[in-house]
């Protein structure tokens, strides 16, 4: 399974990325926010500057809801890098969007998917990545990883796979990850500190004070 950052922060890209095993980011409008970025240039810059850190896709979600204004904007982040796939909404105009980009050559991430129905309507306009929302549907007491496999089963069963990708999306812990792998999840975007809590087992840790402990004698 591909692991990707979710996060337009920097510092943890840049730490994630010294780990050696980040295949990509994903951004969101809240994320670039929570940055202070502001303005159409700062955003372009962000984004390249993502892009360099990182050597894997960068999702850049477009700001317009309105087919025309998707088209601009999406048309414009992805002549910024060759990392870039834009991210576009599951709506009706997304959905042409996703067929107008994939049309020409523009690789798109199809995002806010909560539905089988969504994911596979996305896929048949032609994205390159459906991404289910895992935490926000267990938030309301409905089955996150549930939809990621249901949606892995039925990309297989029709084919979806082949140009397809499932980026499980909103992991909110380590658990989630697991459970991505095990459901067969080809991508899952994950905040660095859910990544990390893969390392922690405390016998590793007691393991290791012993193996410290006594490596003082071979000295
Ligand atoms: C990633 O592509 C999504 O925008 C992100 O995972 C949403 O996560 P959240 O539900 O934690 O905001």
């Amino acid at each position: 399974m591909k692991f990707f950052l979710d996060t337009a922060n920097l510092e943890q890209i840049r730490e994630g990325a010294a780990l050696g095993i980040i295949d990509g980011v994903t951004t969101n409008p809240s994320l670039m926010a929570r940055e202070g970025i502001e303005g159409q240039e700062a955003v372009e810059a962000h984004y390249r500057r993502i892009c360099e850190i990182v050597d894997g896709d960068v999702s850049a979600e477009v700001l317009s809801t309105d087919y025309d204004g998707m088209i601009a904007e999406g048309t414009a982040l992805a002549a910024l890098h060759p990392h870039i796939v834009v991210k576009v909404p599951c709506t009706e105009a997304g959905i042409r969007a996703i067929r107008y980009f994939a049309d020409h050559g523009i690789r798109t991430n199809c995002t806010l998917i909560f539905t089988v129905g969504q994911a596979v309507l996305a896929a048949k306009a032609g994205a390159s990545y459906v991404s289910p929302f895992v935490g926000r549907l267990d938030d309301i007491s409905e089955d996150g990883i549930g939809l990621v496999s249901s949606i892995v089963e039925t990309f297989g069963t029709y084919g979806y796979d082949k140009d397809c990708q499932v980026l499980a999306a909103s992991i909110r812990h380590t658990r989630h990850i697991i459970e991505c792998m095990e459901v067969g999840a080809d991508v899952a975007t994950c905040p660095l500190k859910a990544i990390l809590g893969l390392l922690r087992h405390p016998l590793t840790d007691k393991g290791l004070e012993q193996f410290v402990r006594d490596s003082e004698k071979l000295r």
